[in-house]
């Protein structure tokens, strides 16, 4: 998945355009390109390996008022000039996001037919389509090349000597911009913030024409079709880092706001969410990475609350496993972005079994917003980093929320902890922890129901940002078979916040310390402190509901990964092989 831009108007296309990368470098930064056609009606191209800001001393001569790019997380082809986007065939040259599925055989044909490919990626057969039906007129050429196409594409494509560019969609988001003497595309709305009054969104199958002055927008048939205009309410993520050294520290000093904001905003849908909710006997919840551990803490709140029963599957398993939805099930779909594909498909297939399908989303105008029957808002603000933080505690927030409008229960517990957040990341000293996991062949998160939720989110975060190998047990299991790992290279983190399971989990800690492996305790149990304050690294946190325990812990655990990094030298903000928002399969 990539981000990708077009500019049309009186402005520099090659600054423009440069911009919008800058604003979509969180969609991928493996490499970056642009194309201009310059005051001659010829078409060059800059494109290089690496983040976006190499491009810049490249367009310092680009002249032209047309212009698209593209910055890459790369599927098809590693990541090399070569491979990055702009591709061109003739007079003709696309950016794309999305997967061609049936790249393959294309390329078979054009290759059979004497064609040269310049990369390795799917995105270049794109490329040849458009010039082998291209004869003088852009959008007939483009309506043809994807009529041939299977998979999901954003597509932009401009030639030599037009004065315009062609777009076309399905599956992967396109926005239009509609400016005062200029128009924008765009594969999401941040990249547009700003830039024009009003944005549509164009549906699957749409292709468009934009020109300085104008935005047509067709059918497949290239019949015109209208879509809505909306005020364009984007803003742009502030890249003020505080005085913070990188976003993720900033994003979990964010988490108080986050919690705090998702309460107040959680007021305003409530009605509107008990309505939609109204005879549902069933709870599915999707999501993809961090959203799913969120997910798996919102079971356990529909259960205990509602008595209602719930599953939780990862969005991408979900969707290719034949789900039985009634019209009376609610599928929550959960994502930070509203972007994944995955979690964006399995919402549009419960929504065609019937189901009802709940939004919990940081991102107010995303494709899942648009489809989703009710949005529970996660108000954690724009996050920068790749990693989610505040995200996940916004998430966990919400669906607590939802789990107990829904159980038509009230509590007080959920207003203390933004005030336990903050403390928390006051207070703890992590440091020798991350000592121990940076030192460490492998990190095991551990714990028993809540806390093993959030022994996986701790797990995942670890691995990201630090790439250390990390897993997360429930701490029963860990005698099961992975004991054999443990050795005095491995660290052990045990999660322990319910009373009642203490003795459970303190008992695998038992098993690791014998073996000889290295441990630590996160816990707000002062009876599991004192067992085990001189005999490992144990961090005491302080007390609150057990429900409510993920908010303090995950941010512990988030903490350890960021420190982890830093103390590795990783750059926690952009690890490596990943992008922000994951949209493609
Ligand atoms: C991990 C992380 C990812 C995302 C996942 C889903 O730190 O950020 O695992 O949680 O890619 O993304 P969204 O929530 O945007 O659907």
């Amino acid at each position: 998945m990539c981000g990708i831009i077009g500019y049309i108007g009186g402005g520099n296309a090659a600054e423009n355009v440069l911009e919008g990368l800058r604003r979509l470098e969180y969609r991928g930064y493996d490499s970056a390109g642009l194309a201009v056609i310059g005051g001659n009606g010829k078409i060059s191209v800059v494109k290089r390996q690496g983040r976006v800001e190499k491009l810049a001393p490249l367009i310092t001569e680009m002249r032209g008022c047309v212009g698209i790019g593209h910055t890459r997380w790369a599927t098809h082809g590693r990541p090399c000039d070569a491979n990055a986007h702009p591709h061109s065939a003739g007079a003709v040259t696309v950016v794309h996001n999305g997967i061609i599925e049936n790249y393959a055989e294309l390329k078979a044909a054009f290759i059979e037919k004497g064609e040269t490919f310049f990369s390795e990626t799917d995105s270049e057969v794109l490329a040849k389509l458009v010039n082998k039906n291209f004869s003088g007129d852009i959008l007939t050429a483009l309506a043809a090349a994807v009529k041939v196409v299977k998979g999901s594409y954003a597509l932009m494509a401009i030639c030599e000597n037009t004065q315009a560019i062609a777009v076309a969609k399905s599956k992967s988001s396109v926005i239009l911009g509609f400016g005062d003497g200029e128009n924008f595309c765009a594969s999401d709305e941040p990249a547009l913030a700003g830039k024009c009054k009003n944005i549509c969104s164009l549906e699957d199958g749409d292709i468009a024409l934009i020109t300085r002055d104008k935005i047509e927008i067709f059918d497949s048939k290239l019949k015109p079709v209208k879509r809505k205009l909306r005020p364009n309410v984007a803003v742009s993520a502030s890249l003020d880092l505080c005085g913070c050294p990188h976003y993720m520290l900033k994003e979990l000093k964010e988490v108080p706001a986050s919690v705090k904001n998702t309460i107040s905003a959680f007021y305003d849908v409530e009605g509107e969410l008990k309505k939609a909710l109204d005879g549902v006997n069933r709870i599915i919840i999707v999501g993809c990475g961090t959203a799913y551990h969120a997910g798996l803490l919102g079971k356990r709140y529909f259960e205990s609350f509602a008595r209602v029963p719930v599953e939780v599957e990862t969005a991408g398993e979900f969707r290719y496993k034949d789900p039985v939805m009634t019209e009376k099930t609610a599928v929550f779909a959960i994502s930070q972005s509203g972007e994944t594909a995955d979690t964006v498909e399995a919402a549009r297939l419960a929504l065609s079994m019937g189901a009802k399908v709940v939004a919990v989303t940081n991102a107010p105008y995303s494709q899942l917003t648009r489809l989703a029957s009710v949005v529970v808002p996660v108000a954690a603000g724009p996050e920068i980093c790749v990693a989610a933080t505040k995200s996940y505690t916004g998430q966990i927030t919400a669906l607590y929320l939802a789990a107990l409008a829904f159980a038509g229960k009230k509590t007080a517990e959920l207003e203390k902890m933004p005030g336990l957040c903050q403390k928390v990341i006051e207070d703890i000293d992590i440091n020798t922890l991350a000592q121990m996991c940076a030192r460490s062949n492998g990190v095991y998160f551990l714990g028993k129901d809540l806390d093993y939720a959030v022994a996986l989110e701790g797990s995942l975060k670890l691995k990201e940002v630090s790439y250390i190998p990390s897993e997360g047990y429930p701490a029963g299991e860990l005698k099961h078979g992975t004991l054999a790992l443990i050795d005095g290279n491995t660290v052990s983190v045990a999660l322990m916040f319910d009373k009642a399971l203490a003795g459970k989990c303190e008992n695998a800690v038992e098993q690791v310390l014998s073996r000889g492996g290295r441990a630590a305790v996160i816990t707000n149990d002062t009876e599991v402190y004192n067992n085990f304050s001189k005999r490992c690294e144990v961090l005491l946190l302080p007390e609150c509901d057990k429900y409510l325990s993920p908010l303090i812990s995950a941010v512990v655990v988030q903490a350890i990964a960021y420190e982890t990094a830093v103390i590795l030298g990783r750059d926690p903000d952009k690890p490596r092989n990943l992008a922000k928002s994951v949209t493609v399969e």
